[in-house]
């Protein structure tokens, strides 16, 4: 399947997540690696995925997975090669795959040249402005030590102030080894738009973008605001860091690069901010083009929770002329599978990220019902796959993966658990390498065992065993996939009321199909249609009916 040039690929495709570490490993050194993807392509091209996202794959001390970036225009050496790298584009290329890599503007890895350079040159010289070096307020009486010049904790845990013994210290908002680049500065503005072209002109046709509502900073405010004021406050222009006005500016420069290309490369920006309005202005076609939307997997399980969801989104990205991104899980979030069975604090039924915390936190061991959140996440793929705009796959997430909750603590890798002296779990149980054999001494990721242990039971989900299985998760994933492109000639959604339950949703597509999903307790009868495609693991008694926790794709 040839690629064709069409600009707008990206409104409604059919993304795959690959966190190359820990997707196929070629050569048993335990981590996975580029010509492991290269190996897999037929597996990506059967699942019938439209482009495959690349997490980072650049040199890295791996403080934080590999989003701690050494060297912006290359390949970490164990994952491969700028060669390895061109092999695997034109053969997803081949495939008729396109390919979107991921871009970490926001901070360097500590052991990135300029940042070193910084550390080695003197306060006020050009080297520490590529970063932001602050000096710390007047020390103390009490131990005479400077502080740092704010109050404020970085994303893992502790301070975002490192200081570097000169009586100045560096901003972090990540871990200490990823130090916050200054986007006043003209040369690191310069140095991305090269590493952006870089990557285009190997025929990347995407990026994602990390982080990319914290580019923009202001700290010129003396003193700077205190995190009780900045929690008061919230996202927005007057944040010293969060959705400033001016970051706008550095994604319509990028654009101008973007569309220098043909088709003109496209982006899909990471974007926390409190007001969904503010982050659709991200997503306009004079910037980056889309901006990924969580509110789904942050949705708690219910029809009312999930018809507002997609309704405002609809709205706003219709608004700023994008169109909308879908997601369940990625590689910050418990896998679906786990989460959406999670016990909620009051209605037994949440979802939501603070239940995800919580079951990190390791303090309670929820119980998970395996069974009711394979359901869930099987159903709310379907809906989602149905749903206008592009929708973005996990890997593992085709073949039902739960999180991984027994890694013991010396072998977690996440800075959250780290930083936080174990009070966060972190987010390995959602990156343990893919099972694609049931036995085998990494169950078929490579030669040798795994970077992070795989439990027993991944055996049960390893993707050969699915294959080819009638009513498998994987094969129930091929099945949408191969008919979500009947989907694409429009945007439309009208929703349904047919199903007179407030339990459940319906809509219906521009062509006539149908979508319904039953986020209550009893069967529901479906409204008269043939059954595409049903998320229940088990075909159910009478195909007629709608049972709990499932979804259905009815024909016209
Ligand atoms: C993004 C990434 C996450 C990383 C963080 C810092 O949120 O998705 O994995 O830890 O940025 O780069």
């Amino acid at each position: 399947m040839a690629l064709t040039n069409d600009p707008n690929w990206w409104r409604t495709a059919t993304v795959y997540q690959v966190y190359p570490r820990s997707f196929a490993d070629s050569d048993g050194d335990g981590l996975g690696d580029l010509n492991g993807i290269t190996s897999r392509i037929d597996y990506l091209q059967a699942l019938g995925v439209d482009a495959v996202w690349l997490s980072p794959f650049y040199p890295s001390a791996l403080a934080d997975g590999g989003y701690d970036v050494d060297d912006y225009r290359a390949v970490d050496p164990r994952l491969g090669t700028l060669e390895d790298f061109d092999r695997l584009v034109a053969a997803l290329h081949g495939a008729g795959m396109r390919v979107i890599v991921d871009i970490v503007p926001n901070h360097a890895g500590s052991g990135h040249v300029w940042f070193q350079e910084a550390l080695a040159a003197p306060k006020g010289s050009p080297a520490r402005d590529r970063f932001i070096f602050m000096d710390g307020l007047p020390a103390n009486s009490m131990d005479n030590a400077v502080r740092p010049p704010s109050d404020w904790a970085n994303a893992f845990g502790g301070s975002v102030w490192e200081p570097v013994g000169d009586g100045q210290f560096y901003l972090h908002l990540f871990a200490k080894e990823q130090p916050d680049f200054n986007w006043s500065n003209r040369e690191v503005r310069d140095e991305f738009l090269k590493t952006l072209r870089f990557w285009s002109d190997r025929g990347v046709d995407a990026f994602r973008v990390d982080v990319a509502m914290a580019l923009a900073k202001d700290l010129t405010a003396q003193p700077l605001p205190s995190t009780a004021e900045l929690d008061a406050q919230g996202s927005g222009p007057h944040h010293p860091f969060t959705d400033r006005d001016e970051v706008h500016e550095i994604f319509s420069e990028w654009r101008e690069l973007f569309n220098s290309y043909d088709p003109p490369r496209a982006a899909v920006g990471e974007v926390w901010v409190d007001d969904p309005a503010r982050r659709a202005l991200y997503a306009r076609p004079s910037e980056l083009g889309q901006a990924f939307n969580f509110d789904l997997l942050q949705a708690d399980w219910s029809a009312e929770a999930f018809r507002q969801v997609v309704a405002s989104n609809l709205a706003l990205a219709a608004a700023s002329g994008s169109s909308s991104t879908w997601v369940f899980s990625n590689h910050d979030v418990v896998r679906a599978a786990s989460r959406l069975a999670l016990p909620g604090a009051g209605g037994g039924n949440a979802n939501n990220l603070r239940d995800a915390a919580w079951l990190r936190s390791g303090g309670t061991e929820p119980v998970i019902d395996r069974a009711v959140g394979l359901a869930r996440a099987r159903a709310a793929a379907l809906f989602m796959l149905a749903l206008p705009g592009s929708a973005y796959l996990y890997q593992g997430e085709e073949l039902g993966l739960p999180e991984v909750l027994e890694i013991p603590p010396d072998q977690r890798q996440d800075p959250a658990f780290h930083r936080t002296g174990g009070q966060l779990v972190g987010r390995d149980g959602s990156r343990v390498p893919l099972p694609w054999e049931p036995t085998g001494p990494s169950f078929g990721f490579g030669a040798g065992p795994a970077h992070l242990p795989q439990p027993s039971w991944f055996a049960d989900f390893a993707a050969s065993a699915q294959a080819g299985v009638a009513g498998s998760t994987l094969e129930f994933y091929r099945s949408a996939l191969r008919l979500r492109e009947a989907l694409r000639a429009d945007e439309s959604l009208t929703w349904c009321a047919d199903l007179d339950s407030p339990d459940a949703l319906g809509f219906a597509r521009g062509n006539g199909w149908r979508c319904y999903i039953n986020f209550g307790t009893r069967a529901l009868q479906l409204p008269a249609g043939q059954v595409l495609v049903s998320s229940a693991p088990a075909p159910g008694p009478d195909l007629g009916s709608l049972e709990p926790d499932t979804a259905v794709w009815l024909d016209a």
